[in-house]
C-alpha cells in the first residue's frame, strides 16, 4: 500500500510528518509523491494564520473526488487545524475519513485500520498528559546531514494573537535521557547537525521537576560524538537566560545563528501582544549575544498590522530591523484567530494598510539582508556540505555555521565523490539574493 502525505506549517509539523511516514512504513505502507496512486492520504495542517488553514480546504477539494475512482482510499487530516476543529471537521467535509489531533500521532495507524474495517469516519483529538508520538523516532534519510529532534511540545505563553497554545496544548518537555538517546542514534546513522525543536525551547525542563535546564541539555548534546553542529528553534526573547547566552561561548558546536522572534518594535504593541519584554530588553539580549558571538546571524518573526498598531508603532518595528540587522525575517500580516484574545480587540487594521506595511517591511529587510550577504564576500567560512547544488553539475551546496547557504564548485578530486556531511573551508567570492558563492581554499 502507498501513503501520500502533505505538510503545512512549521518545522514541528515537518518533523511530525517524518514520524508518521516512519509509523506507516512499519505497517507496510510505502511513501509516494503521487497522491493519485495513494491508498492513504494524510494532510498535516497548520492554523497559525488564516492562509495556511485555508490550504486544507483546497487540498480536500482536490483529494476527496479521488475516492470516486479509488473507493478504498482513506483520507486523514491531522495537525493544528484538525486539533482545533475536532470531529466537526468530519461534518464539514463529507468524504473525509479521519481527524487526528496533535497528541494522537502514534495512534494514527490504529485509527486507519479501524476505519478500513468499520467503513465509518473517526476522530481522535483529546489532549494527553504526555503527547503521543514524541518518542517515535523517524529513520533518518540516508542522504541527510541534518535532522530535527523535538525536545518539547506545546506552549504556555498565550501571546494574545496566537493559536498555538490551544492546538498544541500545555508545555511538555521530553525526558533529557530520551533526547540524548535519540541524538546518539542520529549520530550513529551519520547525522552531523541536529536542530532541537520546540515552541519555546528556552523554557525546556523548567516545569518538569528534577529535569535539567535547556543550557544543560545543550551541554549534553554537545558531548555526543559525531554531532558537529547544534541549532535550536524557537527561543522566546523573554526567556533568554544568561546561562543560555554563555552556552554559546562555551560550546563550540553550538552554531552562531539564532531565531529570536521580535513580533513588533513598539512597546505598546508588545504589551498588547502579551510578549513579556520591551524593545530595550530585546536589544540588551542582542547586545549580550554579540558580546559572546560577534558574528551571530539573527533571524526573526514580525507581525504587521496587529490591532491598534499605529503608523508610529509600525515605524518602531522598522527601526528595530535597522538596529538589530537580521539576516532574514519571516514577516506576516496579523491574522485574527478565533478564540484568541486579540481576535476580540478593537481597532482592527484594514487589510490594505496591512499589505502596505508588509511590503514596506519586506523592502527594508531585503536591503538589510543584501548588505549583510555582501559583507561576507572575501571571508573564509567552514561550510558543511548538504549535497549537490541545485544549480548544476559539479557544484556543491552547504551552509556556514551562521546557516547561510553557500554554493561552490567541487574541487576536481572530489567531484565524483559524495561529500555530503564533510566540512570544507570556503572563501566567499560573490553574494546573490539568498545565497553565497564560494571557492574551496586549501
Ligand atoms: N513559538 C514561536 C513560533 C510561533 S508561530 C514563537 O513564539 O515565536 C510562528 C510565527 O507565526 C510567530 O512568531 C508569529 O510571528 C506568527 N504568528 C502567530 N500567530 C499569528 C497571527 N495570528 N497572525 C499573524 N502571524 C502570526
Ligand atoms: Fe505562540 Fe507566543 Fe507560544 Fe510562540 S510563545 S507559540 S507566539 S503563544
Ligand atoms: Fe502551525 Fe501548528 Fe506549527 S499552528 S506554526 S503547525 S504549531
Amino acid at each position: 500500500m502507498k501513503v501520500y502525505i502533505e505538510t503545512y506549517g512549521c518545522q514541528m509539523n515537518v518533523s511530525d510528518s517524518g514520524k508518521i511516514v516512519h509509523l506507516f512504513a512499519n505497517q507496510d505502507y510505502q511513501p509516494t509523491s503521487d497522491s493519485r496512486s495513494a491508498d492513504l492520504i494524510i494532510i498535516n495542517t497548520c492554523s497559525v494564520r488564516e492562509k495556511p488553514e485555508l490550504k486544507l480546504f483546497s487540498a480536500l477539494g482536490r483529494y476527496i473526488p479521488l475516492k470516486r475512482q479509488r473507493p478504498e482510499l482513506v483520507i486523514a487530516v491531522g495537525g493544528c487545524v484538525a486539533q482545533q476543529w475536532g470531529k466537526k471537521l468530519l461534518e464539514r467535509c463529507p468524504g473525509l475519513d479521519i481527524v487526528f489531533g496533535t497528541h494522537q500521532l502514534d495512534s494514527l495507524p490504529q485509527l486507519v485500520a479501524g476505519v478500513r474495517r468499520s467503513q465509518k469516519p473517526a476522530s481522535s483529538t483529546d489532549f494527553l498528559a504526555c503527547p503521543g508520538g514524541l518518542e517515535v523516532m523517524a529513520r533518518p534519510d540516508p542522504k541527510a546531514v541534518n535532522a530535527m529532534v523535538t525536545i518539547m511540545q506545546g506552549c504556555d505563553n498565550f501571546c494574545s494573537y496566537c493559536i498555538v497554545p490551544y492546538v498544541r496544548g500545555r508545555e511538555y518537555s521530553r525526558p533529557s535521557s530520551a533526547i540524548i538517546e535519540e541524538v546518539r542514534k542520529l549520530a550513529e546513522a551519520g547525522i552531523k547537525e541536529v536542530m532541537l525543536l520546540g515552541q519555546n525551547v528556552n523554557s525546556y525542563g523548567l516545569k518538569a521537576p528534577g529535569e535539567i535546564s535547556f543550557a544543560e541539555l545543550l551541554g549534553m548534546v554537545h558531548e555526543v560524538e559525531g554531532i558537529e553542529r547544534i541549532r535550536f528553534t524557537t527561543s522566546h526573547p523573554k526567556d533568554m537566560s544568561d546561562e543560555l547566552i554563555s552556552a554559546f561561548a562555551t560550546l563550540p558546536k553550538l552554531c552562531p545563528s539564532l531565531h529570536l522572534p521580535l513580533q513588533a518594535g513598539s512597546d505598546a504593541v508588545l504589551k498588547r501582544m502579551g510578549r513579556g519584554y520591551t524593545a530595550a530588553v530585546y536589544l540588551e539580549n542582542v547586545e549580550k549575544l554579540r558580546q559572546v558571538m560577534p558574528d551571530v546571524a539573527l533571524t526573526t518573526d514580525i507581525i504587521v498590522g496587529f490591532p491598534g498598531e499605529s503608523e508610529a508603532d509600525f515605524q518602531q518595528t522598522l527601526m528595530m530591523l535597522e538596529k538589530v540587522g537580521y539576516d532574514q525575517i519571516y514577516s506576516f500580516k496579523y491574522s485574527a484567530r478565533p478564540g484568541t484574545r486579540a481576535a476580540d480587540y478593537e481597532d482592527m487594521i484594514p487589510d490594505e494598510e496591512k499589505r502596505d506595511r508588509l511590503a514596506r517591511c519586506q523592502a527594508l529587510q531585503n536591503k538589510i539582508s543584501q548588505t549583510l550577504l555582501l559583507a561576507q564576500v572575501g571571508k573564509v567560512s567552514e561550510v558543511l556540505v548538504t549535497g549537490p547544488s541545485k544549480r548544476g553539475e559539479g557544484e556543491w551546496s552547504g551552509r556556514t555555521p551562521e546557516s547561510r547557504i553557500v554554493n561552490f564548485p567541487a574541487p576536481v578530486s572530489i567531484s565524483t565523490k559524495v561529500v555530503a556531511g564533510d566540512i570544507y573551508r570556503v572563501k566567499i567570492v560573490e553574494a546573490f539574493k539568498h545565497s553565497l558563492k564560494g571557492e574551496v581554499v586549501a
